[in-house]
């Protein structure tokens, strides 16, 4: 096992660090004050090559593996988690899944410019009534002749209102549950395709979510993504990869809530010394920084999977992505909220960077997948393991 990077690695890491310091930290806080989604930065993520990371350079994409994404993910979101999600869909929700399951014709046509960052996609399995049930689909896909005719309403859709391209899930046969899913690919200025309402958030203010209305949207036969019926396996596999992103979103914003910690500890005085030298602060500052390589770890191994598999081995990581993205969420959490209290009542203002960090990490626990959905998914997994079914 080797626990160092390559020099690729170091290479996206250090170019992903200076950009996000550069570019984004600046305007972050003001982002999330506005509520303004960030195009700007979308294109100069795409002039770096980090809206397709791990999309081979023969469909457009950096050709760089899956540990690279996770760490110029971390990086992204250190400075901003509204960015990193922008990119985390696009990189994996979008790209991968054409990557995985398209024809040469959907890659040439969608994945190249989507990873080139010339489109930008977003992912609609949620419904306002199936959420975690990702199998409950009401979205219908009526074949006729040689289209789909595409009737529901998808929420929670991040990138939803900017997004050029959909990857949509409907019901093809209602009457086979899960097996009656089908993947689409979308353009989004389809005729019966719309942007319903963009919400507003708690958190992620900067990153824009809508629901996506489809209204008899008549989408060519070839723009099915994998075969009629496969539409679940293709989501649940594209969730194993994103699940990664978010994980890596979730550290990056612990990182930064780390980091301000620290500094403002050994800034901050109080009994005549800086607080850093109080045990009490220093107990706060070991368990942070434990669980972010804890989580980083996680992550690391995940995406290593992920490689591992790109790379043709027979290995599927479900597991080992839900646990990096439950243990890196709930992860963040606890490290927020530490690094709230060392700030006392600072931490609470807006003049702070700490009251955006603990308002963005809470839905890294919730999105692609709550954390209960990631125990099951673990608890599924052991449980099949250790009975050898
Ligand atoms: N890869 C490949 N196949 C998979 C799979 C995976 N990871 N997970 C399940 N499957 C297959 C199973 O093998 C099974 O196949 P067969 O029928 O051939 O045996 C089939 O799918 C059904 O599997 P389950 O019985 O496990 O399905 P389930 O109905 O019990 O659901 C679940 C499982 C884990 C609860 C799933 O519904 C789930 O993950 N729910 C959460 C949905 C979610 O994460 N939504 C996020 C929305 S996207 C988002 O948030 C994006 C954003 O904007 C940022």
């Amino acid at each position: 096992m080797n626990f160092s990077l390559t020099e690729e690695q170091k290479m996206i890491r250090d170019m992903a660090r200076d950009f996000a310091e550069r570019a984004i930290k600046p305007i972050a806080a003001q982002l999330d004050e506005d509520a303004r989604f960030p195009s700007e930065l979308v294109s100069q993520m795409a002039a770096l090559g980090l809206m397709g990371v791990a999309v081979p350079e023969e469909w457009g994409g950096s050709g760089m593996d899956n540990l690279c994404y996770a760490i110029a993910m971390e990086e992204i979101a250190v400075a901003c988690a509204s960015t990193a999600v922008t990119m985390s869909v696009n990189n994996s929700l979008v790209c991968d899944p054409i990557l995985s399951w398209g024809s040469d014709s959907q890659r040439e046509k969608y994945l190249r410019p989507l990873a080139k960052g010339k489109l930008l996609g977003c992912y609609a399995l949620s419904e306002p009534g199936t959420g975690s049930d990702a199998a409950a689909q009401k979205t219908v896909a009526l074949r006729d002749g040689e289209h789909y005719v595409i009737t529901g309403t998808k929420n929670f859709i991040t990138n939803g209102p900017h997004a050029n391209i959909c990857i949509l899930y409907a019901m093809t046969d209602a009457s086979k549950g899960h097996k009656g899913i089908s993947g689409f690919i979308v353009e989004m200025d389809s005729p019966g395709c719309s942007v319903g309402k963009v919400e507003k958030k708690l958190g992620i203010r900067a990153s824009s979510t809508s629901s996506l209305i489809f209204e008899e949207c008549r989408v060519p036969v070839e723009n099915r993504l994998g075969a009629e019926g496969e539409g679940f396996k293709v989501a649940m596999s594209t969730l194993d990869g994103g699940r990664i992103g978010i994980a890596a979103q979730a550290l990056g914003i612990a990182r930064a809530a780390f980091e301000e910690a620290v500094r403002y500890s050994t800034e901050r005085e109080a009994f005549g010394a800086p607080i850093a030298d109080l045990q009490a602060i220093q107990m706060m500052i070991a368990d942070m920084a434990t669980e972010i390589d804890a989580a980083r770890l996680l992550i690391w191994r995940a995406a290593s999977l992920k490689d591992a598999q790109k790379r043709g081995a027979k290995v599927r990581y479900s597991k080992e992505a839900a646990m990096a993205k439950l243990f890196a969420s709930e992860m963040s959490h606890r490290v927020c909220t530490k690094a709230l209290q060392i700030h006392g009542g600072y931490g609470y203002l807006k003049d702070f960077p700490l009251e955006r960090f603990y308002r963005d990490q809470r839905i890294t626990e919730i999105y692609e997948g709550t954390s209960e959905i990631q125990r099951i998914v673990i608890a599924r997994s052991v449980l099949s393991e250790l009975s050898g079914k």
